[in-house]
């Protein structure tokens, strides 16, 4: 009988034992590691469930009881670690997984028109609403376009004042969008009815950038070719373009210059719509500010790309988009619109495309 009691005070050891493990364990590996320890197949609990056989009839219930009583004990206390532990388990994964919602988000910043985007829409606006079609052309263009057909054959003075980069021979980057014009008259059916374009689009020359040059600006070409075309017409054109874009008070002056492409030739300036003609910084004083070149189409031009002068006539004018851009928004360096400083171009917001 003492072998039995031996035993089943052993069992309640080894049970204190492994509830005790159970209780410091802190993990769920650790947990598992306690039943393999005291359950599993070579577990401490097998070493008495093997002494089975050896027992008397009497003695194999007792220690069937104590087992079983083992079994018990162990099995709830481990249910109850693995809870705990599973939930803090739980709960430290959350914390350290979890998105904190308060943190402020990263803004994300849209573009937005570029002033000149903007003034170039502006003045398209002014001319599909008089009538007119906006063409585009190449800005690597043909040298007979760009200045032949513009009367300004090879050894024409007035080549001087527009040099520029050159592909070959031939083939250039365009000074002017005055070659749209050629491009435009030699392909309009006048059957149809009158030309009426403009032609907005980068252009090019040699020069040295500074406030007011840019080897690379904008220009909006403007041609209309009918019958009976005057300067009247011009003029009308120019005065209501000018109040659109600088106000309904200004007015327009017409002075005499020099294009191989136009005749007679014509500077326009607007009156200035700072001191309205008082004289002031903007204006150097004079109350007029210069803002395109303009002209009856030259009878060579019209010639040249098939159309009879005596039949049909024409005005045409350019105009450089960075100074309209200029003068509207008090800018003082041409570079500005090309330096991409978010700085600047903030200050021009034009709402989205
Ligand atoms: N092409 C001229 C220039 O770039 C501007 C202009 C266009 C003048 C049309 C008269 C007529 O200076």
């Amino acid at each position: 009988m003492k072998e039995i009691n031996d035993l089943i005070q052993a069992m309640e050891e080894l049970l204190k034992q492994a509830l005790t493990d159970i209780n410091q364990a802190d993990s769920s590996d650790a947990l598992k590691q306690i039943r393999v320890k005291y359950t599993g197949k070579k577990g401490s609990l097998n070493q008495f469930t093997r002494q089975m056989g050896q027992l008397s009839a009497e003695e194999k219930p007792q220690l069937g009881q104590a087992i079983s009583h083992f079994q018990k004990d162990f099995n709830l206390a481990f249910a109850e670690a693995s809870e705990a532990i599973q939930a803090e388990e739980m709960a430290q994964a959350l914390a350290k997984e979890a998105l904190d919602v308060t943190l402020p988000g990263k803004r994300r910043k849209y573009g937005t028109r570029h002033i000149l985007t903007q003034t170039r829409q502006e003045i398209e606006d002014f001319f599909l609403g008089m009538g007119y079609q906006v063409i585009e052309g190449p800005e690597v263009e043909l040298d007979a376009y760009n200045f032949e057909r513009m009367n300004l054959p090879k050894d024409h003075p007035a080549r001087d004042m527009q040099d520029t980069f050159y592909i070959d021979e031939e083939v250039l980057l365009r000074t002017h969008t005055s070659p749209v014009q050629a491009r435009t008259l030699e392909i309009h059916d006048f059957s149809k009815g009158p030309l009426k374009m403009i032609s907005p689009g980068k252009v090019f020359r040699r020069d040295d950038d500074d406030a007011t040059h840019s080897h690379q600006f904008q220009q909006i070409e403007g041609l209309v070719v009918d019958q009976g075309i005057t300067m009247a017409d011009l003029s009308g054109t120019l005065l209501a373009f000018s109040k659109q874009m600088f106000g309904e008070e200004t007015e327009i002056r017409l002075r005499p210059s020099y294009f191989p492409f136009t005749e007679p030739s014509v500077e326009v300036d607007v009156t200035c719509f700072k001191c309205h003609g008082q004289g002031c910084a903007m204006c150097k004083k004079s109350g007029w500010i210069e803002i395109l070149g303009a002209g009856l189409v030259h009878p060579n031009v019209l010639r040249m790309s098939g159309i009879d002068p005596s039949i049909y006539s024409g005005f045409a004018f350019g105009l450089g988009i960075e100074r309209v851009a200029m003068l509207r928004n008090n800018i003082d360096d041409i570079r500005h619109f090309y330096q991409n400083d978010i700085r600047f171009l903030q200050q021009y917001k034009g709402g989205a495309y």
